[in-house]
């Protein structure tokens, strides 16, 4: 535990500018300064960074916290380390006992519990009777016992509820199995069902070994192959990588990353004592993903079977990985193999083997792209050129950037000199590195602007809370997280401390939290009649709570109405008399 006294010194003593800068270019921008923003892809700035407030805010994605939740969303790290590395850089000393987490978050902490549970039940069922055929399964793939222990590897037995009955012995009950993403329910019905059924249970560990969720896969080839634990409160897919825990020292001593798909394709290497690897579990590769790596290398070699090799996917996913400023080689299977059969084949050496002949990835791609447009003629040249440019766009070093230009101009017989022009034509935009995720921008946040609003206010003059709470009551406040912060608020002026937006924000440690605050703080609110404001975003409020109150109402009194039943239908409709004269109002 860090006592809050330690973080919010920290925090004071911390400048987010400066934090943020060492990682992304900023321009100032009146008070403020800009970037674009780090979390979507963007062309114009929209990436605001507060200095006097301490916080940063996305006006495209909603994305915003303060120091502290930037460092954990850009570079991965969890809260402590995030502590850590602002109190070496302020020279504050933290508590000895600092290595453990601060259990804060309880949830999270619940979903973990509730994984272990269900993984010791897959793998009691793998060691039991009815594991026979799976445990047969796994010996065929070629895995040993030893494997199946490290990996954790399991059996989801045949059967509806064998893991919520399991869990319900050991005290865990469906609400939370359901929010660890493991039971379901038929529509409209009330029982639940477990989600994994007879099928082999693979756990998916985040790098710091917490299981996350899992993957399933069927015995016999019925469809589909794999079930996945959907995206839990824990869980956020394109956020991690499998296998890291176990090869990240790996991955550190032999500097570099093997980077394949699939669970088998890592485990069969792994045991044939190939270590340094992690798999994708078949999505295209993310910024988040490749950050993650670049904690432990900045070499990655990429492997893939010949049929795919020269998908689309795996092009963007090397650009990005360019774009992230890594070193990238390629290495391709014979056709007809993955990772997992090659290595079973043909052990360490002939994996070994093709880990050493695999190719750098400006070559590789130009070798696809020749392949796939016949070179010798002008308007296949032109599009060759057309698409290697964003990649030779994103390499950095002008020695390498320059010899591939060379190469390039080789390759497909044109002048130096008009590659050199094409290059100059893309748009800032295009050549620019763009460290984003293929995925949407996320949501913003749900709030209402009048909520928004209002803690915004809330936020420059903290003393309009008691206001609020008079006038407005927290109940008729709907987005749960505004009336979480409104009570943190309330309970801190009450201990007469002044409120903090920064601080604030690390009280909770919520991601829709960080966003709702940041939102709050970045509005200007330079010439607002604070008292009318915030009479009009109440009354605001309270006539839509009115409305939705209304509808319910109406669909009240049609009921009452289909079931002739005057005494109820009297009743609701001098209620709703009653609210429409407050409506009125
Ligand atoms: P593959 O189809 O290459 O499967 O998908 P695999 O890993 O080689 O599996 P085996 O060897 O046929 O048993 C690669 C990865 O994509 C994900 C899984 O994570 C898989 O390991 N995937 C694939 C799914 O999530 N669902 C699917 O239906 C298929
Ligand atoms: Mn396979």
């Amino acid at each position: 535990m860090i006592p809050d006294k330690v973080i919010e010194q920290i925090l004071d003593k911390t400048d987010i500018v400066e934090i943020v800068s060492s990682y992304l270019p900023l321009k100032k921008a009146g008070q403020n300064f800009k970037a674009r923003c780090p979390f979507h892809e963007e062309k114009t700035p929209s990436f605001m960074i507060s200095p006097s407030k301490q916080i940063y805010h996305c006006f495209g994605c909603g994305a915003g916290g303060n120091v502290i939740s930037f460092l954990m969303k850009h570079e991965h790290m969890d809260f402590i380390e995030a502590i850590k590395l602002l109190a070496d850089k302020t020279g504050i000393a933290l508590p000895q006992a600092t290595s453990g987490m601060r259990e804060k978050d309880s949830l999270a902490e619940k979903i973990y519990g509730a994984n272990n549970i269900a993984c010791n039940f897959y793998r009691e069922n793998l060691a039991g009777e009815q594991g026979r055929d799976a445990e047969q399964y796994f010996k065929a793939r070629g895995i040993d016992s030893d494997t199946a222990r490290r990996f954790g590897l399991g059996y989801a037995e045949d059967s509806w509820q064998g893991l919520i009955n399991y869990c319900k012995q050991k005290g865990v009950g469906t609400d939370l199995l359901e929010k660890a993403g493991l039971i379901l329910q038929k529509e409209g019905k009330e029982n639940w069902y477990d989600r994994f059924r007879n099928r082999v249970i693979f756990p998916i560990f985040d790098w710091r070994n917490r299981i996350l969720g899992f993957g399933a896969r069927s015995l016999d080839n019925a469809l589909p192959k794999y079930i996945n634990s959907p995206e839990t409160y824990i869980y956020r897919k394109g956020q991690h990588l499998y296998g890291l825990n176990f090869s990240k020292e790996h991955i550190k001593k032999q500097n570099y990353v093997i980077i394949v798909e699939g669970y088998f394709d890592l485990i069969l290497p792994f045991q044939h004592d190939i270590k340094n690897l992690v798999a994708t579990l078949g999505t295209a590769l993310t910024v988040e993903q490749i950050r993650l790596i670049k904690r432990f290398t900045k070499n990655v070699i990429m492997i893939y079977d010949s049929d795919k090799a020269g998908e689309s996917a795996t092009l963007r996913g090397l650009d990005l990985l360019l774009a992230e400023d890594m070193n990238v080689r390629m290495a391709v299977l014979p056709k007809g193999n993955d990772p997992d059969s090659f290595v079973r084949k043909e052990g360490k050496p002939g994996f070994t083997k093709v880990l050493r002949e695999s190719k750098d990835i400006f070559d590789y791609k130009l070798g696809i792209l020749t392949a796939k447009y016949k070179k010798d003629q002008p308007r296949a040249k032109a599009r060759i050129v057309e698409e290697m440019l964003p990649t030779l766009a994103k390499i950095e070093n002008a020695v390498l950037k320059s010899g591939y230009l060379k190469k390039m101009s080789e390759e497909l017989s044109i002048d130096e000199e008009s590659i050199r022009i094409e290059l100059r034509k893309l748009k800032p935009g295009q050549s620019r590195v763009t460290p984003v995720s293929q995925a949407a921008p996320e949501k913003k946040s749900t709030a209402s602007l009048a909520e928004i609003t209002i803690l915004a206010i809330v936020l420059e003059d903290s003393r309009c809370i008691a206001k609020i709470e008079k006038e407005l009551g927290f109940s008729n406040i709907s987005t749960k997280h505004v009336v979480d912060i409104f009570q943190k608020i309330s309970e801190l002026s009450k201990e007469g401390r002044k409120i903090n937006p920064s601080y604030l924000i690390s009280c909770f440690e919520n991601k829709e939290i960080e966003e709702i605050i940041s939102q709050a703080m970045s509005f200007d609110q330079d010439g607002w009649e604070k008292d009318k404001v915030l009479e009009d975003c109440c009354r605001h409020i309270k006539k839509n709570n009115l409305i939705s109150l209304l509808g319910s109402m109406q669909f009240k009194i049609k009921e009452a109405e289909n079931a002739s039943d005057t005494h109820r239908l009297k009743r609701l409709l001098s209620e709703y008399n009653d609210l429409i004269r407050e409506y009125g109002k």
